[in-house]
């Protein structure tokens, strides 16, 4: 059933590989950590913040407990609670809705487009009203999203921009690091991540100091001082383990993304198959394809047919934000975002990560170009 150049299955994404060549690296650094019984913020999490930063070149970065929680804070920091409105796309992981509804405030779903399955800014001014405080552009599956036209609505409207950057670490647009464009960026740390941690982690990097302040009184209890509270806050603090791991492995980072756009460049040049349709590039994107997202008519189909050859692809996602049971209570119909349904019913995400071999690389090209929709 399989090529015989490939002894097991392939998955969507195997994290083995990328822990096999660092595990020395990374149970050195745990033992510092140990030692330094430093298991909650300390000088491990400083150490990535700062090593962090500077890979975003932006001025300050603030580590938590999860992505999720990144977007929380940031939302907070803005000052976002009940009553406002915060544009969010409607093709993305909940969790950028989440944090926005955390606050009290209401997302607003916004499609994408039809070929670049971003964030649609031709279709953001719609939705703007007196309640609409900020738009949260995601740069999702790894690929920036139109900044230049947000940022154009934002100035504008006089909103906020927030960047999503949960799946983006790396990412360029225009040359310049996803991060410093908005207000403030989040980023996710998920094992699963580009730059994922020996654990759950977040964080958000900001230029503004104020917000960087803000955000260390949030993730620590509302505090400046100890045990003096100003405000209502979280315990949404970084581990010293998870930021020790993250620091090694942000030294490799970059090899690891470029193997990845070594790897998508192969799907794009070498997949030729009129029933597969891929994502559009734009010129002023370098995507770190965390994802590699493709769309078929029949995807039961499709998946069934790589399934038996050994392939076991992801979906990233089957239902559009909008159209959650979570936000039912917000009205939304199927319709009211098309492209996003669309991509919801007919996406695909083939393997991806840094390890897959060349022959793997071959052998997915053979099977995809193999397929037909019958
Ligand atoms: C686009 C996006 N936003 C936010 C998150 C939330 O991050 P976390 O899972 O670390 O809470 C994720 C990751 O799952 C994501 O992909």
């Amino acid at each position: 059933m399989y090529n015989s150049a490939i002894q097991e299955k392939i998955s969507c994404l195997d994290l083995k590989g990328q822990h096999q060549q660092i595990k020395d690296e990374i149970f050195e650094a745990f033992e510092k950590v140990y030692e330094n019984t430093a298991f909650s913020g300390g000088t491990f999490v400083e150490e990535f913040e700062n090593n962090f930063a500077a890979f975003c070149q932006t001025k300050y970065a603030v580590g938590v407990n999860n992505g999720t929680s990144a977007l929380h804070l940031a939302m907070l920091a803005l000052g976002i609670g009940k009553g406002d409105e915060v544009i969010v796309p409607a093709n993305t992981f909940i969790a950028t809705a989440w944090g926005v509804s955390y606050t009290g405030a209401t997302p607003v779903f916004v499609d994408c487009t039809s070929d670049t399955w971003q964030l649609d800014a031709s279709k953001i001014e719609e939705k703007i009203t007196s309640n609409t405080k900020a738009i949260v552009g995601v740069h999702l599956y790894g690929q920036p999203f139109d900044v230049d036209s947000v940022k154009a609505i934002c100035k504008k409207h006089n909103l906020y921009m927030l960047e999503d950057a949960a799946q983006a670490h790396g990412a360029t647009y225009r040359n310049k690091p996803v991060g410093g464009f908005g207000e403030m960026a989040c980023f996710s740390f998920y094992p699963g991540k580009n730059l994922g941690a020996c654990g759950e982690a977040g964080g958000i990097v900001t230029n503004n100091p104020t917000y960087q302040e803000h955000l260390f009184s949030l993730r620590n209890h509302g505090t400046k001082v100890r045990y003096y509270h100003d405000e209502l806050g979280f315990n949404m603090r970084m581990g010293g383990l998870e930021a020790a791991s993250l620091d090694i492995k942000l030294k490799y980072l970059p090899e690891w993304n470029n193997r990845r756009r070594s790897i998508a460049q192969r799907y794009q040049q070498e997949i030729k198959n009129v029933d597969i349709q891929l994502q559009t590039q734009p010129q002023w994107s370098d995507s770190v394809y965390h994802l590699f997202v493709v769309t078929t008519q029949n995807r039961d189909r499709f998946i069934k047919y790589l399934n038996e050859n050994g392939i076991f692809p992801g979906l990233h996602y089957p239902v559009p934000c909008h159209l959650q049971k979570a936000y039912s209570n917000l009205g939304y119909r199927e319709g009211d975002c098309p492209e996003a349904e669309y991509l919801a019913a007919h996406c695909v995400s083939l393997p991806m990560y840094a390890e897959l071999t060349d022959k793997e690389v071959d052998y997915v090209i053979s099977m995809v170009n193999a397929y037909k929709n019958g």
